[in-house]
């Protein structure tokens, strides 16, 4: 029914017809605005977002949809409203899709199972999934690069706490990219490195086509995990001096938002190698795409 959960429940043939989606999008400006009026998007953000919030509404608008918007604080959940009944009443009242921000890992896999009407797309789920950042890195890597099989792509960084991480490690392995991942002791995740090999960042670095930072997540951490912002960035962080050693075809990317000065030095995030901004634009064709799968998984 076009909900999109995580990467892991699309199949490398879904995530290709979003890619040529995304880049129809893209390359058809004069197609904005009309395909899909009268139909209604709202998006419900329960944890802060600029970039995934912003460029839905941007890619609901180009898309010609009616947009809608509820905050967690705002809405009859603080009432003690549940989610199901959330999504039935934005059901009844007409919406067709919902793009849902929250801190619940699993919930919106349960509210799909549930059927409630309103077909439903991650925006981020604790510390879960996060496949429309996903989907858009692997957009941009692709690109770059012409193709995703056969790249070397480091994720390094908050491990432990990263939504982002789980759903690139899930889309990248499906296309045959190796990944590898790197990052503080105190921030791994063992549950990860089943499926991807740990590498000291050094050494990772050297072997990368793609070298994927992520945001340290202080607002997740229950427990201090590192000293000070100057020792991570000397200790863990992207600093010229690891460009250097890094191949000189390798690109930076990062989810975003940046801790400048502590997982990445801060004139690298407008380096000519970084894809940084790149990737923010790259959000709106792929959401674009996400959004026509959903309304078209309701006609199905
Ligand atoms: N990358 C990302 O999800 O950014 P926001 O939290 O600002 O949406």
């Amino acid at each position: 029914r076009g909900h999109l959960i995580d990467t892991d429940r699309l199949s490398k043939e879904e995530m290709e017809e979003l890619f040529g989606r995304a880049e129809y999008w893209r390359t058809h400006r004069q197609h904005w605005h009309r395909a899909y009026p009268g139909h209604f998007a709202a998006n419900l953000f329960f944890e802060p977002s600029t970039r995934t919030r912003i460029s839905f509404e941007v890619a609901e608008k180009k898309l010609g949809m009616e947009v809608l918007h509820l905050d967690g604080e705002t809405s009859s959940v603080v009432k003690g409203e549940s989610f199901y009944d959330t999504c039935r009443t934005l059901s009844s009242i007409g919406v067709d899709v919902a793009v849902v921000r929250h801190r619940g890992t699993g919930l919106l896999a349960e509210m799909a199972e549930k059927e409630t009407g309103v077909t439903l797309i991650n925006a981020g789920e604790g510390n879960g999934g996060h496949p429309t950042q996903a989907l858009l890195d692997l957009f941009t890597l692709r690109r770059h690069f012409g193709t995703l099989a056969g790249l070397t792509v480091v994720i390094a960084g908050d491990l432990l706490h990263s939504r982002v991480a789980r759903s690139n490690l899930w889309a990248l392995s499906a296309f045959g990219a190796r990944v590898i991942l790197s990052g503080p002791d105190s921030m791994r995740d063992p549950s990860m490195e089943e499926f991807a090999p740990y590498l000291p960042f050094d050494e990772a670095i050297r072997q990368a086509d793609a070298v994927m930072m992520l945001r340290v997540q202080l607002e997740r951490h229950e427990r201090e995990l590192f000293t000070s912002a100057e020792d991570y960035l000397n200790r863990h962080g992207l600093t010229s001096d690891r460009l250097a050693i890094m191949p000189p075809h390798a690109i930076i990317m990062h989810p975003a938002p940046v801790n400048r000065g502590v997982e990445i030095e801060s004139g690298l995030v407008e380096h000519p190698r970084s894809k940084i901004f790149e990737q923010m634009e790259n959000g709106v064709w792929v959401r674009m795409a996400i959004l026509e799968r959903a309304l078209q998984g309701r006609n199905n």
